[in-house]
Protein backbone atom coordinates (compact mmCIF):
# COMPACT_ATOMS: atom_id res chain seq x y z
CA UNK A 1 0.00 0.00 0.00
CA UNK A 2 1.45 3.48 -0.81
CA UNK A 3 -0.07 6.26 0.37
CA UNK A 4 0.17 10.34 -0.69
CA UNK A 5 -0.28 12.91 2.49
CA UNK A 6 -1.15 16.15 0.61
CA UNK A 7 -0.72 19.60 2.59
CA UNK A 8 -0.77 22.97 1.67
CA UNK A 9 -0.97 25.64 4.63
CA UNK A 10 0.16 26.15 7.81
CA UNK A 11 -3.09 24.31 9.94
CA UNK A 12 -2.39 21.39 7.64
CA UNK A 13 1.60 21.11 8.56
CA UNK A 14 0.94 20.96 12.38
CA UNK A 15 -2.52 18.97 12.07
CA UNK A 16 -1.09 16.53 9.46
CA UNK A 17 2.06 16.06 11.64
CA UNK A 18 1.02 13.85 14.32
CA UNK A 19 -0.15 11.44 10.57
CA UNK A 20 3.38 11.90 9.41
CA UNK A 21 5.13 11.06 12.58
CA UNK A 22 2.94 7.81 12.60
CA UNK A 23 2.95 6.97 9.43
CA UNK A 24 7.44 7.50 9.59
CA UNK A 25 6.95 5.03 13.37
CA UNK A 26 5.22 2.25 11.00
CA UNK A 27 7.34 2.47 8.46
CA UNK A 28 4.62 3.24 5.82
CA UNK A 29 5.08 3.88 2.06
CA UNK A 30 4.01 7.48 1.45
CA UNK A 31 5.28 10.43 0.14
CA UNK A 32 4.39 14.36 0.98
CA UNK A 33 2.94 16.31 -1.09
CA UNK A 34 3.11 20.07 -0.62
CA UNK A 35 0.61 22.23 -3.00
CA UNK A 36 2.86 25.67 -2.21
CA UNK A 37 -0.54 27.23 -1.39
CA UNK A 38 1.82 28.60 1.81
CA UNK A 39 5.43 29.59 0.97
CA UNK A 40 6.95 32.33 3.04
CA UNK A 41 9.55 30.82 5.36
CA UNK A 42 7.06 31.78 8.26
CA UNK A 43 4.12 30.31 7.29
CA UNK A 44 5.67 27.34 6.00
CA UNK A 45 9.43 26.22 5.87
CA UNK A 46 9.70 26.90 9.87
CA UNK A 47 6.82 24.20 10.75
CA UNK A 48 8.98 21.38 9.14
CA UNK A 49 11.77 22.38 10.43
CA UNK A 50 10.58 22.80 14.34
CA UNK A 51 8.52 19.76 13.95
CA UNK A 52 11.30 17.78 12.22
CA UNK A 53 9.47 16.59 9.31
CA UNK A 54 11.13 15.86 6.34
CA UNK A 55 10.91 18.21 2.97
CA UNK A 56 8.08 16.93 0.95
CA UNK A 57 8.79 14.59 -1.99
CA UNK A 58 7.18 17.37 -4.36
CA UNK A 59 5.77 21.19 -3.98
CA UNK A 60 3.81 22.56 -6.62
CA UNK A 61 4.60 25.83 -5.96
CA UNK A 62 0.95 27.72 -6.63
CA UNK A 63 1.55 30.27 -4.51
CA UNK A 64 -1.81 33.00 -4.24
CA UNK A 65 -4.18 34.15 -6.49
CA UNK A 66 -8.27 34.03 -6.88
CA UNK A 67 -10.27 30.79 -5.99
CA UNK A 68 -10.60 29.31 -9.10
CA UNK A 69 -6.84 29.78 -10.43
CA UNK A 70 -5.36 28.64 -6.98
CA UNK A 71 -7.54 25.28 -6.40
CA UNK A 72 -7.65 24.84 -10.40
CA UNK A 73 -3.85 24.86 -10.54
CA UNK A 74 -3.26 22.34 -7.66
CA UNK A 75 -5.87 20.03 -9.06
CA UNK A 76 -3.90 20.28 -12.50
CA UNK A 77 -0.94 19.59 -10.61
CA UNK A 78 -1.66 16.74 -8.18
CA UNK A 79 -3.24 15.27 -10.79
CA UNK A 80 -0.07 14.82 -12.63
CA UNK A 81 1.90 13.35 -9.39
CA UNK A 82 -1.26 10.92 -8.36
CA UNK A 83 -0.60 9.42 -11.99
CA UNK A 84 2.67 9.19 -11.68
CA UNK A 85 3.10 7.57 -8.14
CA UNK A 86 -0.09 5.70 -8.58
CA UNK A 87 -0.64 5.79 -4.81
CA UNK A 88 -3.50 3.12 -2.99
CA UNK A 89 -4.93 6.07 -0.70
CA UNK A 90 -5.09 10.25 -0.41
CA UNK A 91 -4.91 11.69 2.76
CA UNK A 92 -6.08 15.13 3.08
CA UNK A 93 -6.25 17.47 6.31
CA UNK A 94 -8.85 20.64 6.48
CA UNK A 95 -10.97 22.43 4.32
CA UNK A 96 -8.60 24.32 2.19
CA UNK A 97 -8.18 25.02 -1.74
CA UNK A 98 -5.42 22.27 -1.20
CA UNK A 99 -7.48 19.97 0.54
CA UNK A 100 -11.08 20.61 -2.02
CA UNK A 101 -8.51 19.91 -5.28
CA UNK A 102 -6.85 17.08 -3.55
CA UNK A 103 -10.13 15.35 -2.79
CA UNK A 104 -11.11 16.22 -6.53
CA UNK A 105 -8.55 14.85 -7.98
CA UNK A 106 -7.77 11.67 -6.24
CA UNK A 107 -11.56 10.69 -6.22
CA UNK A 108 -12.21 11.40 -10.10
CA UNK A 109 -8.74 8.81 -10.53
CA UNK A 110 -10.77 6.37 -7.87
CA UNK A 111 -7.86 6.45 -5.46
CA UNK A 112 -9.36 6.25 -1.87
CA UNK A 113 -9.64 9.52 -0.31
CA UNK A 114 -9.52 9.90 3.88
CA UNK A 115 -10.00 13.15 5.34
CA UNK A 116 -8.95 14.10 8.09
CA UNK A 117 -10.87 16.45 10.45
CA UNK A 118 -14.46 15.59 8.71
CA UNK A 119 -17.38 16.80 9.14
CA UNK A 120 -17.10 20.21 10.38
CA UNK A 121 -19.60 22.79 9.47
CA UNK A 122 -20.53 26.20 10.10
CA UNK A 123 -23.35 26.36 7.98
CA UNK A 124 -22.09 29.76 6.48
CA UNK A 125 -21.56 29.56 2.72
CA UNK A 126 -19.74 32.80 2.99
CA UNK A 127 -16.87 31.23 3.81
CA UNK A 128 -14.59 29.50 1.52
CA UNK A 129 -14.01 27.10 3.74
CA UNK A 130 -17.01 25.38 4.10
CA UNK A 131 -18.16 24.65 0.56
CA UNK A 132 -14.55 23.02 0.49
CA UNK A 133 -15.73 21.05 3.30
CA UNK A 134 -18.75 20.15 2.00
CA UNK A 135 -17.29 18.68 -0.90
CA UNK A 136 -14.21 16.98 0.80
CA UNK A 137 -16.55 14.71 2.60
CA UNK A 138 -18.83 13.74 0.09
CA UNK A 139 -15.38 12.87 -2.35
CA UNK A 140 -14.08 10.86 0.49
CA UNK A 141 -13.95 7.17 1.20
CA UNK A 142 -12.54 7.41 4.61
CA UNK A 143 -13.64 10.46 6.89
CA UNK A 144 -12.30 10.55 10.42
CA UNK A 145 -14.59 12.79 12.08
CA UNK A 146 -12.96 14.40 15.00
CA UNK A 147 -15.71 13.94 17.32
CA UNK A 148 -19.04 12.33 17.65
CA UNK A 149 -20.95 15.31 16.87
CA UNK A 150 -18.95 15.74 13.31
CA UNK A 151 -20.02 12.02 12.86
CA UNK A 152 -23.65 13.02 13.70
CA UNK A 153 -23.35 15.78 10.96
CA UNK A 154 -21.97 13.56 8.38
CA UNK A 155 -24.47 10.83 9.38
CA UNK A 156 -27.30 13.37 8.50
CA UNK A 157 -25.77 14.40 5.20
CA UNK A 158 -26.51 10.50 3.82
CA UNK A 159 -22.52 9.39 4.47
CA UNK A 160 -22.34 5.42 5.33
CA UNK A 161 -21.63 5.37 9.11
CA UNK A 162 -19.25 2.70 7.77
CA UNK A 163 -16.80 5.28 6.07
CA UNK A 164 -17.13 7.49 9.22
CA UNK A 165 -14.83 6.95 11.62
CA UNK A 166 -14.38 9.24 15.33
CA UNK A 167 -10.81 9.74 15.90
CA UNK A 168 -10.44 12.80 17.94
CA UNK A 169 -8.67 15.77 16.40
CA UNK A 170 -5.22 15.52 15.66
CA UNK A 171 -4.34 19.23 17.23
CA UNK A 172 -4.80 17.57 20.62
CA UNK A 173 -1.53 15.37 19.26
CA UNK A 174 0.13 18.11 17.84
CA UNK A 175 -0.15 19.87 21.19
CA UNK A 176 0.76 17.42 23.31
CA UNK A 177 3.96 16.42 20.76
CA UNK A 178 4.93 19.68 20.73
CA UNK A 179 4.46 21.86 24.01
CA UNK A 180 7.59 20.25 25.63
CA UNK A 181 9.32 20.77 23.11
CA UNK A 182 8.40 24.07 23.04
CA UNK A 183 9.48 24.51 26.51
CA UNK A 184 12.83 22.91 26.20
CA UNK A 185 13.61 25.14 23.04
CA UNK A 186 12.00 28.69 23.13
CA UNK A 187 11.33 31.56 25.53
CA UNK A 188 8.60 33.51 23.60
CA UNK A 189 7.36 35.49 26.73
CA UNK A 190 11.10 36.87 27.94
CA UNK A 191 11.46 37.76 23.96
CA UNK A 192 8.71 40.14 23.77
CA UNK A 193 8.78 40.76 26.95
CA UNK A 194 5.66 39.30 28.62
CA UNK A 195 4.39 38.09 31.39
CA UNK A 196 2.17 35.23 32.27
CA UNK A 197 -1.04 35.25 32.09
CA UNK A 198 -0.57 39.48 31.75
CA UNK A 199 -1.08 39.57 27.97
CA UNK A 200 -4.07 38.66 25.38
CA UNK A 201 -3.25 37.07 22.14
CA UNK A 202 -4.46 37.48 19.08
CA UNK A 203 -5.07 35.75 15.27
CA UNK A 204 -7.42 36.97 12.87
CA UNK A 205 -7.24 36.14 8.94
CA UNK A 206 -10.79 35.18 7.93
CA UNK A 207 -11.64 36.07 4.46
CA UNK A 208 -15.06 37.23 5.42
CA UNK A 209 -13.20 39.11 8.62
CA UNK A 210 -10.53 41.08 7.18
CA UNK A 211 -11.52 41.57 3.24
CA UNK A 212 -14.18 43.71 4.68
CA UNK A 213 -13.02 46.72 5.90
CA UNK A 214 -15.77 47.48 8.67
CA UNK A 215 -14.88 44.21 10.38
CA UNK A 216 -11.51 44.37 10.21
CA UNK A 217 -11.75 48.01 11.62
CA UNK A 218 -14.44 46.62 14.59
CA UNK A 219 -11.83 44.02 15.20
CA UNK A 220 -9.08 46.41 15.56
CA UNK A 221 -11.10 49.07 17.36
CA UNK A 222 -12.17 46.01 20.02
CA UNK A 223 -8.75 44.95 20.22
CA UNK A 224 -7.96 48.72 21.26
CA UNK A 225 -10.68 48.72 23.98
CA UNK A 226 -9.69 45.68 25.54
CA UNK A 227 -5.72 46.72 26.17
CA UNK A 228 -7.00 50.22 27.43
CA UNK A 229 -9.60 48.61 29.88
CA UNK A 230 -7.65 45.96 31.11
CA UNK A 231 -3.77 48.13 30.82
CA UNK A 232 -2.75 44.66 29.65
CA UNK A 233 -0.28 44.52 26.04
CA UNK A 234 -2.43 43.19 22.89
CA UNK A 235 0.35 40.50 20.96
CA UNK A 236 -0.83 40.14 17.48
CA UNK A 237 1.09 38.10 15.38
CA UNK A 238 -0.42 39.24 11.70
CA UNK A 239 -1.34 36.82 9.16
CA UNK A 240 -0.01 38.49 5.79
CA UNK A 241 -3.58 38.44 4.38
CA UNK A 242 -4.30 40.44 7.40
CA UNK A 243 -0.99 42.61 6.72
CA UNK A 244 -2.16 43.17 3.50
CA UNK A 245 -5.50 44.54 4.46
CA UNK A 246 -4.72 46.60 7.04
CA UNK A 247 -2.40 48.41 5.00
CA UNK A 248 -4.41 48.61 1.84
CA UNK A 249 -7.60 49.90 4.28
CA UNK A 250 -5.05 52.33 5.95
CA UNK A 251 -6.55 51.12 9.36
CA UNK A 252 -4.97 52.58 12.64
CA UNK A 253 -4.08 50.06 15.22
CA UNK A 254 -3.47 52.07 18.04
CA UNK A 255 -2.38 49.97 21.43
CA UNK A 256 -1.96 46.63 19.49
CA UNK A 257 1.48 45.26 19.20
CA UNK A 258 1.94 43.47 15.75
CA UNK A 259 4.91 41.02 15.17
CA UNK A 260 5.35 38.60 12.46
CA UNK A 261 3.97 35.60 12.03
CA UNK A 262 5.31 33.17 14.67
CA UNK A 263 6.59 29.50 14.71
CA UNK A 264 5.04 26.57 16.32
CA UNK A 265 6.79 26.35 19.51
CA UNK A 266 6.72 30.14 20.40
CA UNK A 267 2.95 30.14 19.49
CA UNK A 268 1.77 27.25 21.60
CA UNK A 269 3.83 29.34 24.55
CA UNK A 270 2.28 32.39 23.86
CA UNK A 271 -1.23 30.91 23.81
CA UNK A 272 -0.35 28.69 27.09
CA UNK A 273 0.10 31.61 28.42
CA UNK A 274 -2.02 34.33 27.55
CA UNK A 275 -4.77 35.60 29.69
CA UNK A 276 -6.92 34.98 26.88
CA UNK A 277 -6.75 34.39 23.08
CA UNK A 278 -9.12 36.39 20.84
CA UNK A 279 -9.42 34.97 17.30
CA UNK A 280 -10.97 33.83 14.28
CA UNK A 281 -8.89 31.06 13.91
CA UNK A 282 -9.91 27.26 13.53
CA UNK A 283 -7.07 25.79 14.97
CA UNK A 284 -6.44 28.49 17.54
CA UNK A 285 -10.18 28.07 18.77
CA UNK A 286 -8.94 24.13 19.28
CA UNK A 287 -5.71 25.06 21.12
CA UNK A 288 -7.14 27.65 23.66
CA UNK A 289 -9.80 24.93 24.25
CA UNK A 290 -6.71 22.01 25.21
CA UNK A 291 -4.75 24.17 26.61
CA UNK A 292 -7.64 25.52 29.26
CA UNK A 293 -7.17 29.33 27.96
CA UNK A 294 -10.18 31.32 27.82
CA UNK A 295 -11.19 32.27 24.08
CA UNK A 296 -13.40 34.87 22.10
CA UNK A 297 -14.02 33.88 18.77
CA UNK A 298 -14.12 37.12 16.28
CA UNK A 299 -17.27 35.70 14.07
CA UNK A 300 -20.91 34.96 14.45
CA UNK A 301 -20.66 31.22 13.89
CA UNK A 302 -18.31 28.70 14.28
CA UNK A 303 -17.80 24.70 13.01
CA UNK A 304 -16.48 23.54 16.33
CA UNK A 305 -19.16 24.32 18.64
CA UNK A 306 -18.12 21.63 20.61
CA UNK A 307 -15.73 24.29 22.25
CA UNK A 308 -18.36 26.71 23.13
CA UNK A 309 -20.55 23.94 24.66
CA UNK A 310 -18.10 22.77 26.63
CA UNK A 311 -17.35 26.35 28.37
CA UNK A 312 -14.43 27.17 26.50
CA UNK A 313 -15.06 29.97 23.68
CA UNK A 314 -17.56 32.18 23.13
CA UNK A 315 -18.71 33.72 19.70
CA UNK A 316 -18.22 37.87 19.48
CA UNK A 317 -18.24 38.36 15.55
CA UNK A 318 -16.45 41.49 14.58
CA UNK A 319 -18.46 44.52 16.88
CA UNK A 320 -15.78 46.10 19.13
CA UNK A 321 -18.67 46.33 21.92
CA UNK A 322 -19.46 42.83 21.77
CA UNK A 323 -15.73 41.68 21.62
CA UNK A 324 -15.05 43.02 25.38
CA UNK A 325 -18.43 41.95 26.73
CA UNK A 326 -17.79 38.26 25.73
CA UNK A 327 -13.62 38.88 27.03
CA UNK A 328 -15.13 39.79 30.12
CA UNK A 329 -17.10 36.57 30.35
CA UNK A 330 -15.09 34.57 29.30
CA UNK A 331 -12.08 36.01 32.00
CA UNK A 332 -14.87 35.35 34.66
CA UNK A 333 -15.31 31.80 33.85
CA UNK A 334 -12.74 29.02 35.86
CA UNK A 335 -11.13 26.60 33.10
CA UNK A 336 -12.70 23.92 34.65
CA UNK A 337 -13.98 22.12 31.20
CA UNK A 338 -13.29 19.05 29.61
CA UNK A 339 -11.51 19.39 26.21
CA UNK A 340 -14.67 17.87 23.79
CA UNK A 341 -11.33 17.11 20.74
CA UNK A 342 -9.96 14.04 21.29
CA UNK A 343 -7.05 11.87 24.06
CA UNK A 344 -4.34 12.77 21.60
CA UNK A 345 -4.07 9.96 19.75
CA UNK A 346 -6.23 10.53 16.74
CA UNK A 347 -2.55 10.39 14.64
CA UNK A 348 -2.58 6.58 16.04
CA UNK A 349 -5.53 5.80 15.58
CA UNK A 350 -6.13 7.36 11.98
CA UNK A 351 -2.70 4.85 10.92
CA UNK A 352 -4.89 1.53 12.03
CA UNK A 353 -7.55 2.67 10.63
CA UNK A 354 -5.67 3.08 6.78
CA UNK A 355 -3.71 0.21 7.71
CA UNK A 356 -6.80 -1.88 7.67
CA UNK A 357 -8.04 -1.03 4.55
CA UNK A 358 -6.18 -3.23 2.62
C1 LIG B 1 -5.83 29.82 3.73
C2 LIG B 1 -7.10 28.97 3.74
C3 LIG B 1 -7.77 29.09 5.10
C4 LIG B 1 -6.82 28.77 6.23
C5 LIG B 1 -5.56 29.62 6.08
C6 LIG B 1 -4.55 29.22 7.13
C7 LIG B 1 -8.39 28.68 1.67
C8 LIG B 1 -9.58 29.09 0.93
N1 LIG B 1 -8.05 29.42 2.74
O1 LIG B 1 -6.24 31.17 3.88
O2 LIG B 1 -8.85 28.17 5.16
O3 LIG B 1 -7.45 29.06 7.45
O4 LIG B 1 -4.99 29.42 4.79
O5 LIG B 1 -3.66 30.23 7.43
O6 LIG B 1 -7.78 27.71 1.32
N2 LIG B 1 0.29 35.00 1.69
C9 LIG B 1 1.62 35.24 1.86
N3 LIG B 1 2.44 34.19 2.12
C10 LIG B 1 2.00 32.92 2.19
C11 LIG B 1 0.64 32.67 2.00
C12 LIG B 1 -0.22 33.71 1.76
O7 LIG B 1 2.09 36.38 1.81
O8 LIG B 1 2.82 32.00 2.45
C13 LIG B 1 -0.64 36.14 1.47
C14 LIG B 1 -0.88 36.47 -0.01
O9 LIG B 1 -1.01 37.84 -0.11
C15 LIG B 1 -2.22 35.80 -0.27
C16 LIG B 1 -2.94 35.89 1.06
O10 LIG B 1 -1.91 35.80 2.04
O11 LIG B 1 -2.92 36.41 -1.30
C17 LIG B 1 -3.98 34.83 1.28
O12 LIG B 1 -3.43 33.52 1.13
P1 LIG B 1 -4.37 32.25 0.73
O13 LIG B 1 -3.59 31.00 0.79
O14 LIG B 1 -5.12 32.55 -0.48
O15 LIG B 1 -5.44 32.25 1.85
P2 LIG B 1 -5.27 32.34 3.43
O16 LIG B 1 -5.94 33.60 3.89
O17 LIG B 1 -3.88 32.09 3.81
N1 LIG C 1 0.02 29.45 14.47
C1 LIG C 1 1.41 29.59 14.54
N2 LIG C 1 1.93 30.83 14.49
C2 LIG C 1 1.17 31.97 14.40
C3 LIG C 1 -0.24 31.80 14.34
C4 LIG C 1 -0.77 30.53 14.37
O1 LIG C 1 2.12 28.59 14.63
O2 LIG C 1 1.73 33.07 14.37
C5 LIG C 1 -0.56 28.08 14.46
C6 LIG C 1 -1.55 27.79 15.55
O3 LIG C 1 -0.91 27.28 16.69
C7 LIG C 1 -2.49 26.77 14.92
C8 LIG C 1 -2.41 27.06 13.44
O4 LIG C 1 -1.31 27.95 13.26
O5 LIG C 1 -2.05 25.45 15.12
C9 LIG C 1 -3.67 27.71 12.97
O6 LIG C 1 -3.52 28.14 11.65
P1 LIG C 1 -4.39 29.28 11.01
O7 LIG C 1 -4.98 30.12 12.06
O8 LIG C 1 -3.54 29.94 9.99
O9 LIG C 1 -5.51 28.47 10.21
P2 LIG C 1 -6.91 27.83 10.62
O10 LIG C 1 -6.72 26.93 11.77
O11 LIG C 1 -7.87 28.95 10.90
O12 LIG C 1 -7.33 27.11 9.37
Amino acid sequence: MKHAIILGTRPEIIKMSPVVREFNRRRFDYFLLHTGQHYSYEMDKIFFEEIGLEEPKYNLNVGSGSHGKQTGEILIGIEKILLMEKPDTVLVEGDTNSVLAGALAASKMRIKVGHVEAGLRSYDRNMPEEINRILADHCSDCLFAPTEKSREILLGEGISGEKIHVTGNTIVDAVKQNLKLANKKADALKELGLKPKKYFLVTSHRQENVDVKERLKGILKGLEKMSELHSMPVIFPIHPRTAKMISEFGLKHEGIRLTDPVGYLKFLQLEANARLVLTDSGGVQEEACVLKVPCVTLRDNTERPETVEAGANMLAGASPEKIVICAKKMMERKAEWTNPLGDGNAGTKIATIIEAQR
